[in-house]
């Protein structure tokens, strides 16, 4: 007897050990080149994402969220935590939600990205706790050119900072404690930054702030000439002094989170028009908007990335969007978009792009709807629309991640301009990718009614490619010499744990006139040979 009551107590020793996150795999974000992965469990990891809804982030959410992301084939969920949840009075922690969110998600086999509603929540501090959003003394507004206050906390304030990096870095503490199993993957530091309404804070605080040199480590970096703010910047003084000020902040947020547990990080953009200019008093001011992206880059060293939240479905802004974003500096990720039937051929473009990770937003059976931004309603038949990219993918998202990491990868949605597209895929092989064809002969692609076409590519040797996706021909083109060529092998057949699995050649009418994809999932490994 005694000795089984020893067992026991060394299990529960064990146990309690083994639950603290071990450093030496966390998830982290790697560059090769231009090109990123997220590893999770030491392996590039593609993050077929979904975002729920802004009030599911209590216990009694979950049951109507889970059943969404189950039918979806997500393999990642992002999720809100609230400051005002785990802080409700000043220096009171309470994490039960996130250890009920940890256990769930691992019964569900998804990985977690949590959202950190504090300071910022589309501008607002409707997330923080009543000891803050309601004591303007300690935890003052932005001030307009009027003088009035804005529904925004203003960066300059460092009763504001310290409290907010105070309460992420007791979560992500916590987190380190309980999540050895690195469930979750990734943390979004506050959403959709920035103060609509005012172009930046005008307070007495602020205004002496503006009135100073511009801090040397941004002229370096912008190579411009020392001065005040107005001096350097002109008429972009205002909103590029405000984005200043907010990085800072989020970083000094991301950075005393890091030195708990040290997960990558990143924000999310409240977008603005991505050709035209826009008055700053009509978006998101100060948020990391394309146009400031550089100076955030300087501001917030200690932010991995920075992901646009695409909810126009325009083929041009929502591509010139991913071109933003998609940098050298910036590894990309869409942690929101629309969730409506004309986005989900986007997710193609998205992963084709190099993007570590998708998400559409408000995924699940809470009853609410975000129309005309996403779905007027989310049921079954609209969680199947999603599903069905992610149940393509999803057996070989490691590949898929591999590949992109290794500048492999290529991916397009039907535009609406046009019906055919052109992908350069080596010196020697290009495809070109057309919308709304009859399977057998050469007719003119006239576009799907509602454009809902996508492909994928990725590159597995000099003449052999793997090819998949919707509602669309690819055909190669040899763009090196005159020598015809021909599909010598069209394999169709899946990946199964990194081994392909081979069910058949496609041949004759099948290849004839080009690779046709259906709403059927079929990947193909194509060799071509000139002769
Ligand atoms: C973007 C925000 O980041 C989300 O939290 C949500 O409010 C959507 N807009 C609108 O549904």
């Amino acid at each position: 007897m005694q000795r089984q009551l020893w067992i026991l107590i060394a299990c529960l020793i064990n146990a309690a050990y083994s639950t603290a996150a071990d450093l030496g795999n966390i998830p982290k974000i790697v560059h090769s080149g231009d090109h990123f992965a997220l590893l999770v469990d030491g392996a590039p990891f593609l993050m077929l994402s979904a975002q729920a809804n802004n009030s599911s982030n209590y216990p009694a959410a979950l049951p109507k969220l889970w059943p969404a992301i189950d039918e979806l084939h997500a393999n990642t969920v992002e999720i809100p935590v609230a400051w005002e949840q785990i802080e409700p009075q000043e220096d009171q922690f309470d994490f039960s939600f996130v250890d009920t969110l940890l256990l769930q998600a691992r019964a569900h086999h998804v990985r977690l990205v949590l959202l950190w509603f504090a300071t910022w929540k589309n501008n607002g501090p409707s997330y923080a706790p009543s000891w803050v959003k309601l004591n303007n003394q300690r935890f003052p507004r932005v001030i307009n050119t009027k003088g009035e206050q804005k529904n925004s906390l203003s960066p300059h304030f460092n009763s504001t900072l310290k409290a907010d990096w105070k309460s992420f870095a007791m979560l992500m503490q916590h987190l380190k404690h309980v999540d050895a199993q690195h469930t979750v993957i990734m943390m979004q530091v506050e959403n959709e930054s920035g103060t609509y309404g005012s172009v930046r804070d005008y307070s007495p605080t602020a205004q002496s702030l503006f009135a100073a040199a511009v801090p040397s480590e941004l002229i370096k970096a912008l190579h411009q000439q020392p001065g005040n703010w107005q001096q350097v910047f002109g008429k972009d003084a205002d909103e590029y002094f405000h984005a200043w000020h907010i990085a800072r902040y989020i970083n000094q947020v991301a950075a005393a989170g890091k030195a708990e547990y040290p997960l990558p990080m990143y924000v999310n953009a409240a977008l603005r028009d991505p050709f035209n200019y826009q008055d700053p008093n009509t978006y998101s001011s100060g948020g990391p908007t394309w146009n400031v992206l550089n100076i955030w880059k300087v501001a917030a060293p200690n932010i991995d990335l920075i992901a646009p939240d695409i909810y126009n479905n325009d083929a041009a802004f929502y591509t010139r969007t991913l071109d933003q974003y998609a940098r050298a500096d910036n590894p990309l990720f869409i942690p929101e978009t629309g969730n409506s039937a004309e986005y989900a051929r986007y997710f193609f473009a998205v992963i084709g792009h190099g993007a570590i990770g998708y998400a559409p937003f408000g995924m699940d059976y809470t009853g609410y709807s975000n129309y005309p931004l996403g779905a007027m309603k989310v049921d079954h038949d609209l969680i199947a629309l999603f599903a069905k990219n992610y149940q393509l993918i999803e057996p070989m998202m490691r590949e898929i991640a591999a590949w992109s990491f290794a500048g492999k990868l290529w991916g397009v949605a039907e535009p609406t301009d046009t019906h055919q597209q052109s992908i350069v895929l080596s010196d020697h092989w290009q495809a070109t990718v057309s919308y709304r064809r009859l399977q057998f002969g050469n007719d003119t692609p006239t576009g799907n009614e509602t454009p809902r076409g996508g492909v994928l590519i990725a590159k597995l040797g000099s003449d052999e490619f793997l090819v998949t996706g919707f509602h669309a021909r690819v055909e190669f083109v040899n763009t090196i010499s005159d020598k015809p060529f021909m599909l010598a092998r069209v394999e169709e057949g899946h990946y199964d744990h990194g081994k392909w699995i081979f069910e058949r050649v496609w041949n004759g009418d099948q290849t004839d006139w080009g690779l046709n994809f259906t709403n059927l999932p079929q990947i193909l490994r194509v060799k071509l040979a000139e002769y």
